[in-house]
């Protein structure tokens, strides 16, 4: 009774806060860090899409498209979901780790789609794209011919591996453009060790291209770690390129 009551009056302040309902598959941490990355694109008039590359059940994914949904004045240009929808490939090198298993977080994009429009996305509203990273991200293909070079506004990286990471980041830094939000779920996993998991593959992928820079920006639970994806000019690049790394530490 007690429990019901204090449901029903979170609610109600949901409601009046013009914030949809949250439900029990959405996780108030990535909330978080999804409004406060839509007030940052928002308050800076940054137009783009949405996308989010290992989406599993759909539930980040449909609370970034139900949080959007709700906003007066910002929506995204698009949203799209990337997966191999069969979970964690084999794990080799780095990548093994007790929490880990391949096969993991399997959920089929028929699933996927219907938990979607169980939770409130209208059918059609997200493209998905299936297929491992490596092969699906790949230049020429389908979603690098359907999505324009700079048309991405906020990323949302939860592949968990380095592998995964290290397969996405090229097609991610293509696509997202200047300004652009870019949230590493999993930044905290393997132990936050720079050799391994997504800190190696991002910090291996900073050291190949001293343009790209990652502007911290908001922490969200235990495990992730939202940037501001920058490119760097001229001599900014010298400049900048030998405190980056500290920055990106701190
Ligand atoms: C932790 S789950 C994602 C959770 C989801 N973002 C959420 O917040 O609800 C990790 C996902 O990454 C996918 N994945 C991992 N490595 C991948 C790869 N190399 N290619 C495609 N998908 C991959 C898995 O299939 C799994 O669905």
């Amino acid at each position: 009774m007690y429990t019901q009551l204090l449901m029903a009056l979170r609610h109600l302040v949901r409601r009046l806060a013009g914030l949809p309902p949250r439900h029990a598959w959405s996780n108030p941490a990535r909330e978080g860090m999804l409004t406060i990355g839509i007030d940052y694109l928002e308050a800076n008039r940054l137009s783009g899409a949405y996308a989010e590359f290992g989406v599993w059940r759909g539930e980040t994914l449909a609370t970034a498209c139900r949080l959007a949904q709700v906003r007066q004045s910002f929506r995204f240009g698009g949203h799209y979901a990337f997966d191999s929808f069969e979970g964690f490939p084999e794990l080799s090198g780095a990548d093994v780790h007790p929490m880990f298993k391949t096969g993991d977080r399997a959920c089929s994009l028929e699933q996927m789609s219907a938990n979607l429009e169980r939770f409130g996305v209208p059918p059609g509203q997200v493209k998905s794209y299936k297929g491992w990273f490596s092969v699906s991200l790949v230049p020429g293909g389908a979603a690098d011919r359907e999505i324009a070079d700079g048309s991405l506004s906020f990323v949302w990286a939860d592949c968990d591996l380095y592998e995964s990471t290290r397969d996405l980041l090229p097609f991610l830094f293509r696509k997202a453009k200047p300004g652009a939000v870019v949230a590493f779920d999993d930044w905290f996993c393997f132990d936050a060790n720079p050799e391994k998991g997504v800190q190696k593959a991002v910090f291996e992928y900073l050291a190949a291209h001293p343009e790209v820079t990652l502007v911290p920006f908001h922490r969200f639970g235990w495990h992730g770690y939202g940037f501001i994806f920058q490119k760097l000019t001229g001599d900014a690049i010298d400049m900048l390129g030998q405190v980056r790394t500290g920055l990106l530490m701190g």
